[in-house]
């Protein structure tokens, strides 16, 4: 059978043969049995209504014995032959262009090159799922493949609910992922409703086809670090031979060093797992592998002396590199950690004093006694950091739980009034602030016809728009503006991409919306094939995240969560190819609602009007919100936006004198 037909087939006809597990690929963890034997039952029984009932018998068994082996059912006997990857969109079996997008971007977020556990359709996290099982995936595939423009596939956390009637101008698929009644969002609800496979953890981008690598990740924490040196730093000093150091060489931690060197500093990444580190070496993601704290602290030395741009990752503790850095009165200018705390007793966080080896096997033998441990490594973390702030480095939490777990072992870093912490997260103090409350976010866009030459020319296309743009920007977004020109001008160079041919770019609305207009007339007078759009979630107006992505929301709204959900339902009438919501995310299931779009360029008319709408709301609900609550930045740019389009009307606050209130109550 050719792809097409494959893809056409759904679920086949006739049982597929019984395949063994792949050698080499990196397995799903075994899940959490959390299930009453009714409830595995239930499970089995919702497993099954995907096949005829001729095979029931026998795939019953086999699904038990995978929810007992790994805690879910995947159906890996359903998983297709064919390669997994991003094919040129012409290459997909369809009536609608948009849908053969979809597919395209489908399998590119379950390719392995891409993928973390492809075989149980995770693509980053851990848990962040594009279908629970390969039966929804099948159904998925074959009903993008026979739909029309006028219909919409509806689906629930990665079930293909069905296609039904719509029109041209609706999304041709709607994605809902994890969402629950709020009281019935812990992470054991998860555990729970996940194995009875009726929901998942979508993450941000995996449940909404929207991953596409590392590059994404290397670009913000690239915009962090150029942001928060500049926070630091006095206006004629840059960041060479200055140093920045930080834990992690993991999924995402990895991205550090490149970032740093992009960034132009001195990096200073300690990672204690051996094989991560050496991982990152071998793939050119850091310059130095060192194992000797001696020589770790001679080589960042002649680092500082020679003022050099320069990546070394340490192997070892990180606790350790704060406390003898200070010994030897080695001055750090930023400091953060990515260590994986929002995990802390099952291997995100290895405690100073003990060997990495040491800790797997008491995390399994005597995990209170690991508890301890760990709780102690963190007070002497952040004891250690104190002293090196109390010198003057700036050190901010990176979004992974750092200062939640520290004060909960009783270290020192709450501030004084024993509510907040002493120190900012990075979105509290950085992207906040200077990215997000001016609309500056992570853009994205994956070339359909998987033409390398197209990613070039959509590159320079993306670069002299910003150029032109930057002419009229005001002084209050050049800096902004300047980082993203340099980042495209050098992403060629910098080889970020894996799978399909994608870049990322942070821009504002205003960037946005010129960057797809360029594209869509480029697609038009035929230079480039068609482009699919899409962004982080991670981004101004679709996630609310009261410990991220709104942390710098101070108006108590913070733990609502009306902006995301306005904000999929507004680009879902405007013009999106598809729309996603989910519960979960980086920082948590119940924690964080975010969501996205995809949005099909093909260089029509009705492409342009699209993208104008969509864009301009995606970004500017987002402003809209933060300028509501105040952030001064946030109401520059909504004030300059409602200059520029009479159309928008935006309700403004009105700023209270703090002595007001002092003794009113
Ligand atoms: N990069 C970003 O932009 C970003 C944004 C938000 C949150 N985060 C958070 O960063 C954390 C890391 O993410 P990840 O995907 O890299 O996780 P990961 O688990 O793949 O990597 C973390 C690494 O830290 C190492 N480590 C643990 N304890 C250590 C210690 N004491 N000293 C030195 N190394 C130690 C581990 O061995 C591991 O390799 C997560 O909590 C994530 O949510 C990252």
């Amino acid at each position: 059978m050719t792809f097409k037909e494959q893809i056409l087939q759904g679920i086949p006809s006739e049982l597929p043969a019984k395949r063994d597990y792949p050698e080499g690929i990196n397995r799903a963890p075994g899940r959490k049995d959390i299930l009453s034997v009714e409830e595995k039952q239930l499970a089995v029984r919702n497993a099954l209504r995907y096949f005829p009932k001729q095979w029931h018998e026998l795939l019953s068994v086999e699904f038990a014995r995978e929810l007992k082996d790994f805690g879910r059912i995947y159906m890996y006997r359903f998983k297709p032959e064919y390669k997994m990857y991003a094919r040129a969109i012409s290459d997909y079996p369809a009536q609608s262009a948009q849908a053969a997008a979809i597919m395209m971007m489908i399998q590119n977020n379950l390719n392995p090159e891409v993928a973390q556990h492809p075989e149980e359709l995770i693509t980053y996290g851990g848990n962040g799922a594009v279908f629970q099982n390969w039966a929804q995936y099948l159904l998925s595939m074959q009903y993008l493949a026979t739909m029309t423009d006028e219909q919409t596939l509806n689906m629930y956390s990665g079930h293909p609910m069905g296609l039904f009637p719509s029109s041209k101008e609706s999304p041709r698929v709607i994605v809902t992922n994890g969402l629950m009644i709020p009281n019935h969002s812990s992470p054991d609800d998860w555990e729970k409703y996940n194995a009875l496979g009726v929901t998942q953890y979508g993450q941000m981008t995996a449940g909404s086809f929207m991953y596409i690598g590392p590059q994404g990740i290397v670009h913000g924490t690239t915009i962090t670090l150029m942001n928060a040196f500049r926070k630091i730093l006095k206006k004629e000093e840059t960041p060479e031979g200055k140093i920045f150091l930080t834990s992690g060489l993991g999924g995402m931690s990895g991205a550090q060093p490149k970032a740093g060197n992009i960034a132009a500093c001195i990096s200073i990444t300690a990672e204690v797992n051996e094989k991560a580190a050496k991982k990152r070496y071998e793939q050119g993601w850091v310059d130095v592998l060192i194992e000797n704290p001696d020589e770790l602290v001679a080589r960042v030395k002649q680092a500082k002396e020679n003022s050099e741009v320069v990546s070394i990752a340490y192997i070892g503790n990180v606790v350790d590199v704060w406390e003898r850095f200070y010994e030897e009165d080695i001055f750090i200018h930023l400091g953060s950690d990515q260590t994986s705390l929002h995990i802390p007793w099952t291997g995100g966080y290895y405690p100073a004093g003990i060997s990495y080896e040491e800790s797997n096997s008491l995390i399994k033998e005597n995990p209170e006694l690991f508890k301890e441990k760990v709780q102690e490594s963190l007070r002497r973390h952040a004891a250690a950091i104190n002293k090196h702030t109390a010198k003057g480095t700036y050190f901010f939490d990176y979004g992974n739980a750092f200062l939640l777990e520290a004060s909960r072992a009783g270290a020192d870093v709450m501030a004084e009034n024993n509510i907040d912490f002493r120190y900012p997260s990075y979105v509290q103090d950085i992207l906040g602030p200077m990215c997000f409350d001016y609309g500056f976010g992570p853009f994205r866009w994956v070339c359909a016809s998987g033409r390398a030459e197209d990613l070039d020319q959509t590159d320079q296309i993306a670069m002299e728009v910003l150029q032109d743009v930057m002419k009229n920007s005001p002084k209050e977004i050049q800096l902004q503006m300047k980082d993203n020109i340099t980042w495209i001008a050098n992403a060629k160079k910098n080889k970020m991409v894996v799978g399909s041919q994608a870049r990322i770019l942070y821009a504002d609305a205003e960037g946005r919306v010129k960057i797809a207009k360029a594209f869509n007339d480029a697609i038009a007078a035929g230079k480039i094939g068609p482009v699919v759009l899409g962004r982080d979630h991670h981004d101004v107006s679709g996630t609310d995240s009261p410990y991220r992505e709104t942390s710098n929301i101070y108006d108590g709204s913070k733990f609502t969560a009306d902006m995301a959900i306005q904000n999929v339902i507004g680009d879902s009438f405007r013009g999106a190819t598809w729309v996603s919501i989910h519960n979960g995310g980086g920082v948590g299931w119940g924690e964080v609602i975010n969501g996205g779009f995809g949005m099909l360029l093909d260089g029509t008319a009705e492409a342009e009007a699209r993208l104008k709408k969509m864009l301009f709301f995606d970004v500017n609900n987002g402003i809209a919100r933060r300028s509501w609550a105040r952030n001064e930045e946030a109401l520059f740019a909504v004030k300059r936006e409602m200059e520029r389009t009479p159309d928008l009307k935006v309700t403004l606050p009105n700023l209270v004198k703090d002595e007001l209130l002092k003794n009113l109550f």
